[in-house]
């Protein structure tokens, strides 16, 4: 699809070309060119620049008068996949229970992985469809998700055929990431296994079809005092060197066990969560290329801490922006809100958090080289706002959806 964007007032997230992340105080730079335009051919970025160079030739034209462009979201931490919902756990949560509480009861994640035991592949596609489409409105273009809900190998290759099938049925870009260890299930704890023997045995039994039929890019535990310790890291940190699958792990999210300085150490891609964090980890993390990935809606929804971002940007850690879109502690996966709760909440700047939301998250992915700034040769995903004043007013203004349309692969969604 070739396409030609006129007038823009302002094209946002122009990075020089190869850059793979912002970090420290380069987060901050969100390099913006005033009345501009951009090509697109064939689903890719072909130029851009000022307005006085816009070349005259016949390619359709769409115009921007009053409107920015930038690049679509890149979420790099989502559950988007799964059945049903949980808004009873809610009303428990609001009556006082905890989180925790709910989970240690047979809630939580085992809640869910009952609903997706009890679903087709078809199912699951139609369910997580309705939700991609209203995140591709609010302008994602790019989304990791995660299986989880499985829990045992059947349903856990169910849950990552459907993202396969789903990734298939939209033209948002789908990363999907075998989550091998997230609850440890009842009928496992009934065969004597624990944490660790669970995630070693999920891996053993799952990775062989997962790599054949290339269902996953990424592994990720949850990496938790009362889930999964540091035994299971080391499952899943040995699977990743054998599989050559990259690490993206759940740590930190309550309780810190080490969990970060192992994964750093054994060159985890991404840490995300975060919000419980030690001087070790921060340590650890020091201008360390594992990036950490912050999920301030999940913090929100569950009113627990937010991750100390100032501290991790001024650590020099590279820090991306992702919804964790998921039934039980993040239901709802606008990166336009989870800007807007880095800003409010984390005191993130609304330049370092469109970076987080975009070029790091992309990073984050191991997609730098395609998706997550305005650069010639990658993919046409762009997102073009509403008539709004400036492009902090995306950060700013919040509640409502900003995004006019998005155009996923030159294709206008
Ligand atoms: O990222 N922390 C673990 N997993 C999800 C929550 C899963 C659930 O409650 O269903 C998360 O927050
Ligand atoms: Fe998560």
């Amino acid at each position: 699809m070739n396409l030609k964007l006129i007038n823009i007032k302002s094209l946002g997230g122009i990075h020089p070309e190869g850059t793979t992340w912002l970090r420290g105080s380069n987060l901050g730079h969100f390099p913006t060119l005033e009345n501009a335009y951009l090509t697109i051919t064939e689903g890719k970025i072909s130029s851009f620049g000022p307005m006085t160079e816009c070349p005259k030739d016949e390619l359709p034209t769409h115009d921007c008068s009053d409107r920015h462009v930038l690049p679509a979201f890149v979420d790099s931490h989502s559950h988007l996949v799964y059945a049903g919902t949980r808004e009873e756990e809610f009303n428990l949560r609001l009556k006082g229970a905890s989180y925790e509480e709910i989970a240690a009861a047979g809630g939580g994640i085992l809640n869910s992985a009952a609903k997706v035991s009890t679903s087709s592949v078809d199912e699951l596609v139609s369910q997580a469809k309705f939700r991609l489409q209203s995140l591709i409105n609010c302008g994602t273009g790019t989304i990791e998700v995660k299986s989880g809900y499985g829990l045992n190998p059947e349903n856990e290759l169910k849950l990552l055929y459907a993202i396969k099938a789903l990734d298939g049925q939209s033209q948002a870009t789908l990363v999907p990431t075998f989550l091998a260890a997230h609850a440890l299930p009842t009928w496992a704890k009934a065969e004597g296994m624990n944490d660790a023997s669970y995630t070693k045995y999920m891996l053993d039994e799952c990775l062989p079809t997962i790599q054949n039929e290339g269902l996953a890019l990424f592994l990720d535990g949850f990496i938790e005092r009362d889930y999964f310790k540091l035994d299971a890291l080391q499952h899943l940190i040995d699977a990743s060197v054998n599989s050559g699958l990259p690490l993206k792990i759940h740590v930190n999210q309550f309780y810190d066990i080490g969990g970060i300085q192992m994964a750093v150490e054994a060159g985890a891609l991404g840490v995300d969560h975060l919000e419980v964090i030690s001087s070790e980890a921060l340590k650890a993390l020091h201008g360390s290329n594992t990036i950490a990935t912050l999920l301030p809606s999940c913090s929100y929804f569950l009113g627990i801490p937010y991750a100390p971002a100032r501290e991790l940007i001024e650590n020099d850690t590279v820090v991306a922006l992702a919804t964790d879109y998921n039934p039980g502690s993040s239901p709802g996966g606008n990166m336009q809100l989870v800007c807007n709760m880095a800003c409010t909440q984390m005191k993130m700047t609304p330049g370092e958090a469109l970076n987080a939301a975009t070029l790091n998250g992309a990073a984050a992915l191991n997609l730098s080289d395609r998706k997550g700034s305005i650069a010639v040769g990658k993919d046409a995903d762009l997102l073009i706002t509403k008539a709004i004043p400036s492009l902090e007013y995306l950060c700013y203004d919040f509640g409502t959806n900003h995004i006019q349309t998005t155009i996923l692969g030159g294709h206008t969604q």
